[in-house]
């Protein structure tokens, strides 16, 4: 129960990876998990596969209006919170993720820039000044930021640019909030994830794909959403109270830095 009495908010945890996260903190971490999906529905129907403290919360992290409400509802329901998971992403899109650089237009990436980075951007945004209050409250506990991305914002990739371009903007985000918020007790971590089967990924792709996917890794298999929550748990807990600003590599071990 690591993250016992402490409040959550994870984007895109409707399903996949986001919703991973907010069941691990409810049901095995005891923390108070605010689930989030653009369609309050597909908020309420995650929340029913979870055990634990709950709240359902429609939210598109496009809309900054809509951001910044979703942050004053939460000071005012939860004294704000303690973790923010940003993992919204734009859908995993065979279409986007085959093209070759030189064939990405502005609108395929500023759709997936508009998710992924101004979404974490917006979120961070808003949430910081009643986290950084939040904390200043409290004796030890500081307030963590977990933003998602994925190795090819490390390693590069030879197709799939836009969304390579986003995950690596997002990486920058982290460390800015580590360096400029860091004597405010508040730490922040990049989650560069590689595959990990979901229904976005894994169950979408081709046959082909999914075995070139599978012998990528030293560890010769796709990682599992459970897999990325336990570590998420670990850095929103205290475990990790010395550390901040880093690139957490889940991806089997085919980036290696
Ligand atoms: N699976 C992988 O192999 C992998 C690898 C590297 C990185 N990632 C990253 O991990 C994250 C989760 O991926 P996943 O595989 O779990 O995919 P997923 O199931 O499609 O999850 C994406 C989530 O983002 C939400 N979302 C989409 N647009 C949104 C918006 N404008 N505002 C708010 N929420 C929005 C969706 O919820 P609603 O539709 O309910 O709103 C959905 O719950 C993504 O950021 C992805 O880029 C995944």
């Amino acid at each position: 129960m690591a993250l016992f009495n402490k409040v959550a908010l994870v984007t895109g945890s409707s399903s996949g990876i986001g919703f991973a996260i907010a069941k691990e903190f409810a049901e095995n971490q005891g923390a108070t998990v605010l689930v989030c999906s653009r369609n309050i529905n597909g908020a309420i129907k995650a929340l029913r596969k979870i055990k634990g403290n709950t709240q359902a919360v429609g939210l598109d992290v496009r809309r900054e209006k809509d951001v910044r409400s979703v942050a004053k509802r939460a000071v005012l329901d939860h004294g704000g919170v303690d973790i923010l998971v940003n993992c919204a992403g734009h859908r995993f899109d065979n279409a986007i993720w085959y093209k070759k650089y030189h064939q990405m237009t502005d609108r395929v990436l500023d759709a997936i820039l508009d998710v992924d980075l101004k979404g974490t951007i917006h979120m961070t945004r808003a949430f910081l000044p009643s986290m950084i209050r939040k904390t200043n409250r409290s004796h030890c506990a500081s307030g963590v930021i977990i933003n998602i991305a994925s190795t090819p914002a490390l390693s590069g990739q030879k197709e799939g640019a836009p969304y390579t371009i986003a995950k690596a903007a997002v990486i920058a985000v982290t460390k800015h909030i580590a360096l400029e918020y860091g004597n405010q007790k508040i730490r922040a971590y990049t989650l560069a994830l590689g595959n990990i089967a979901t229904d976005a990924t894994y169950y979408s792709m081709t046959k082909r794909g999914r075995k070139i996917a599978t012998s990528e890794p030293a560890m010769k298999r796709w990682g599992s959403a459970v897999e990325v929550a336990k570590v998420a748990a670990c850095l929103g807990s205290e475990s990790f109270s010395y550390a901040t600003g880093n690139t957490i590599i889940i991806d089997g071990g085919k980036v290696i830095v």
